[in-house]
């Protein structure tokens, strides 16, 4: 049927996602947390034969290699789009792994504290990287595991960037990044907590996310650039997700400046 509804009442509807009356209008019983069913897993699980990669202790790589002061890197923060050919560090690498979804503290199968807020802990969010230029990593799509501190490393591949690029609607400045964090989010995860109001916090949380990549790239003489502009399906077949209980959130290149 022809969709009737004019652009002011489309709007109206759109708008409708950035309010909290969601909350009021959601049946809380009826959620899997109220229904007393386990959490969805707060790391998505790996195939045991999946080969990994220990990281070494972002916090400690990111106290180290920090060259400025948190007011000094809020101040100098901005979208960065040029990059030279300087490979990012390993430790480079894993303190911005830790700065954006590092675990802080686990309080139990179903909640774990992170670098970033989140509503309710949930953190619905899995990072993945289009690595190109990281000294000690082979080039190609890795996962990172924040519960292990290690990368799982899904298939190698030399081109990866150029087809991270054309996932980012070709933005080109995404081949000269070192690395591409494209965060997914696995919405079941939220919704065990919070079912229909899951979904505006989700969107809030990954903007911590990214905040935190920026500003720690920043403190690295690094830079990152925020992407929401991607082709939806290539995204997910690029990190080989299902675009329906996984599927990509926000990307965010990265590389030296
Ligand atoms: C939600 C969001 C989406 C963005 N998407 C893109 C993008 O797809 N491509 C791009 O080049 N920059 C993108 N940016 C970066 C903005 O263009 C940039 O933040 C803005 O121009 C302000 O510049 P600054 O970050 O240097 O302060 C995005 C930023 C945000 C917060």
């Amino acid at each position: 049927m022809k969709n009737r509804m004019n652009i002011s009442e489309q709007l109206e509807n759109r708008r409708y996602f950035l309010k909290d009356t969601i909350r009021q209008q959601t049946d809380f019983s009826e959620t899997g947390q109220a229904r007393q069913q386990p959490s969805p897993p707060l790391q998505k699980p790996y195939p045991a034969d999946t080969v990994r990669v220990n990281l070494p202790d972002g916090a400690t790589a990111l106290k180290q290699l920090a060259g400025l002061s948190v007011a000094e890197a809020i101040l100098c923060r901005e979208s960065v789009r040029n990059y030279t050919k300087e490979a990012l560090t390993f430790a480079q690498l894993s303190a911005l792994l830790w700065a954006t979804q590092g675990v802080r503290e686990v309080l139990g199968t179903a909640c774990a504290l992170r670098t970033v807020p989140s509503a309710g802990a949930r953190h619905a969010f899995e990072t993945y990287l289009a690595v190109a230029t990281v000294d000690g990593l082979l080039p190609g799509l890795y996962r990172y595991l924040p519960f292990n501190n290690q990368l799982a490393q899904l298939r190698l591949d030399s081109n990866i960037g150029v087809k991270a690029a054309h996932a980012c609607l070709r933005q080109d400045f995404v081949i000269d990044a070192a690395v591409t964090f494209f965060w997914t989010t696995i919405p079941a995860r939220m919704e065990w907590r919070y079912g229909m109001a899951a979904h505006k916090v989700i969107a809030i949380d990954i903007g911590h996310v990214c905040q935190n990549l920026y500003l720690a790239c920043t403190a690295l003489h690094a830079g990152a650039c925020a992407i929401a502009a991607y082709d939806q399906e290539a995204c997910d077949r690029l990190l080989d997700v299902d675009g329906k209980e996984e599927f990509t959130i926000y990307i965010s290149s990265v590389g030296k400046k």
